[in-house]
């Protein structure tokens, strides 16, 4: 069975102290959860994953540090390893911290720093090399959209940025089809929508590599997903979960969205 993943990408928010009661609240709703097996979540808890900011990386690992079902990672990494890149953050940083995901090519890393697929396929590299799991975002722009040109574009991303891989290696690739329009709007994808995306999603990869890498690849949906409508958009036939933004800065509605399978 696929793994369901719901993932909070904290963007450029909060500051320590609201960053670690953040995390505090969390864990204690997951330690909750964990000792009373709440049938209110009758498969258990779905993989939970932080993306805070880099510099609280290593403070979130420590309080989830020995909790299987929490990951953290980072929002990006730099393409190279090591060298001099005045403010950059590599994937051998992250995970000598013990960080152990990245997003890779979220829209805003896209447009605010003119990200293409060509860097972002090196990203994934580098990451891959390092042991981290990229979460690598697609989704395209309103225009796209009404030009009925998302698919194509989408499918561009994907191609790009991760087809040039082996079957064995982007099966540990984590999709998340992030629809710009939807992202910090309140405009979130119809169900419809979503499901629509993801199935073609699965389409290509079943048509590059197999029937059995696209049934066992998690596509996660994000954009103004939130705790009412995320039960919706979860219970589409091949959205895994989701990447959430604004929602998963409050323990309560972020715990409602981990709740909503
Ligand atoms: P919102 O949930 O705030 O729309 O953000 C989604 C997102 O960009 C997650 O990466």
């Amino acid at each position: 069975m696929r793994k369901k993943i719901v993932a909070g990408n904290w963007k450029m928010n909060l500051s320590a102290e609201e960053a670690l009661t953040l995390a505090n609240e969390l864990k204690v709703k997951i330690d909750h959860q964990l000792d009373t097996k709440d049938p209110k979540i009758p498969n258990g808890l779905p993989q939970i994953l932080l993306f805070p900011p880099n510099v609280y990386l290593s403070r979130v690992l420590e309080v989830f540090r020995n909790y299987e079902g929490v990951a953290v990672g980072v929002q990006n990494i730099h393409q190279e390893e090591k060298g001099a890149f005045t403010g950059e953050v590599s994937p051998l940083m992250v995970r000598s911290l013990g960080g152990t995901h990245t997003l890779i090519g979220h829209s805003e890393r896209r447009i605010h720093f003119n990200e293409d697929d060509e860097l972002l396929a090196k990203k994934i590299a580098l990451a891959v090399k390092n042991g981290l799991t990229p979460v690598y975002c697609c989704g395209e722009m309103l225009p796209d959209r009404e030009t009925g040109k998302h698919f194509q574009l989408v499918s561009e991303q994907l191609k790009k940025g991760v087809f040039w891989m082996d079957e064995q290696e982007v099966k540990n690739i984590i999709i998340a089809y992030e629809p710009v329009w939807a992202i910090g709007t309140g405009q979130t994808a119809s169900p419809e929508q979503a499901q629509e995306m993801h199935a073609y999603l699965r389409e290509l990869i079943n048509d590059h590599y197999s029937k059995k890498t696209a049934e066992e690849m998690t596509i996660l949906y994000g954009g103004s997903c939130n705790a009412k409508n995320a039960a919706e958009l979860f219970a589409q036939k091949d959205v895994d979960g989701g990447l959430i933004g604004g929602a998963s800065l409050k323990a309560d509605d972020f715990f409602t969205i981990i709740q909503s399978f």
